[in-house]
């Protein structure tokens, strides 16, 4: 007789989405994610905000959770958060729910780690989508995280190269923000730059040694280029718009691009996976298809509504934790700087 599917509550509060979700086996039964806007009118995400969103999202986002489920409180066999990386006051309100909860119903507590989630999310099983086999590349990049992984296991996950000052969803939204476009800028890039030329302008190509990242030269060679056009033509963005922005987000991929190739050469990995935020980024998901056939890489690229920061991850990790028996306990607590 086959063992009864463990189903896991994983909720994920980390930075700016409340979000809550019910897995049965592999499966996702629901995925229920409650975004802030009240972000957009200061340009980037205000932490004491964002806390008070948290409060008052929380508990309809896991009833929710739990009713497209189709399940009861009393079917959750395990609780996974996020423990960290995030910010602090985000982090303690799904920590001290997903703690009141599971005392309440005397079920295990199981800490997650958020970029590791990330890169879980693609054992979600789904009928259409491919699983990677241990070991792959991972390249995991977020609004505060750049990191190539070598994924030996669920929990035997190595950082092999990473960025040294911003990430790249950060050098997105940073660009996007000089082209006057609203926060998070990086899908608004991706969507204008559907109608541009990528390689109308060019920027600066950063020199970093291994398997590391920069992208602060590039952001720095993308303010003074603008400087210097609007003083020619004040226009220059409204006129350049989506040229600006295909070839922005060309530079951006062509550096993650080259040091994926690198690794792969390097390590000789056959599977490589993108995860985290910019993972929905429609131009990287292309070029690395492409390279795939071209170099015989077999890539796995996330569903989307799994890409940007969401509790289907948490709940997959805490799955394969659970099983393994790496539980927390009451005295788990939120780590805003949770080590890798
Ligand atoms: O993983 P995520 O949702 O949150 C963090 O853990 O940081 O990533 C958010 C980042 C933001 O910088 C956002 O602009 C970027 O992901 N992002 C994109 C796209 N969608 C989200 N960047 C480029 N193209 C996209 N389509
Ligand atoms: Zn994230």
């Amino acid at each position: 007789m086959k063992a009864k599917d463990t189903i896991v509550l994983g909720i994920e509060s980390s930075c700016d989405d409340t979000s809550a979700a019910i897995l049965k086996g592999n499966r996702i039964l629901s995925n229920v994610i409650a975004g802030q806007s009240i972000h957009e009118k200061y340009g980037g995400v205000v932490p004491e905000l964002a806390s008070r969103c948290h409060q008052e999202s929380i508990i309809p986002v896991v009833q929710q959770a739990i009713e497209q489920a189709g399940i009861t409180i009393a079917d959750i066999d395990a609780i996974a958060f996020t423990q960290g990386p995030g910010l602090m006051g985000s982090l303690v309100v799904g920590t001290s729910f997903a703690k009141a909860l599971a005392l309440s119903i005397n079920k295990p507590l199981i800490p997650v780690h958020h970029m590791k989630a990330h890169i879980m999310a693609h054992f979600i099983e789904d009928d259409l989508i491919d699983v990677p086999t241990f070991p792959f590349l991972c390249l995991t990049v977020s609004g505060g995280h750049t990191q190539l992984v070598n994924v030996e296991s669920p929990i035997q996950m190595n950082v092999i190269g990473q960025t040294i000052d911003d990430a790249v969803g950060e050098a997105f939204d940073k660009a996007a923000k000089m082209l006057g476009l609203p926060y998070p800028g990086g899908p608004l890039i991706d969507q204008h730059a559907k109608k541009g030329d990528p390689i109308k302008f060019t920027f600066a190509k950063p020199q970093i040694a291994e398997l590391n990242f920069s992208f602060s030269g590039v952001k720095t060679s993308i303010l003074y280029f603008l400087r210097d056009q609007k003083a020619i033509n004040p226009n220059f963005i409204e006129d350049n718009l989506a040229d600006l922005c295909a070839s922005i987000q060309n530079s951006l991929v062509e550096i993650l691009l080259h040091k994926i190739k690198k690794a792969c050469s390097t390590y000789a990995f056959t599977q490589v996976a993108i995860a985290g935020g910019v993972s929905a980024n429609s131009y990287l998901r292309h070029r690395l298809q492409e390279w795939g056939m071209l170099s015989n890489t077999k890539i796995f690229v996330p569903k989307f509504e799994y890409c940007t920061d969401n509790a289907a991850m948490i709940a997959i990790t805490g799955k394969f934790l659970f099983e393994i028996n790496q539980v927390g306990n009451q005295s788990s607590t939120a780590d805003p700087r949770l080590i890798w």
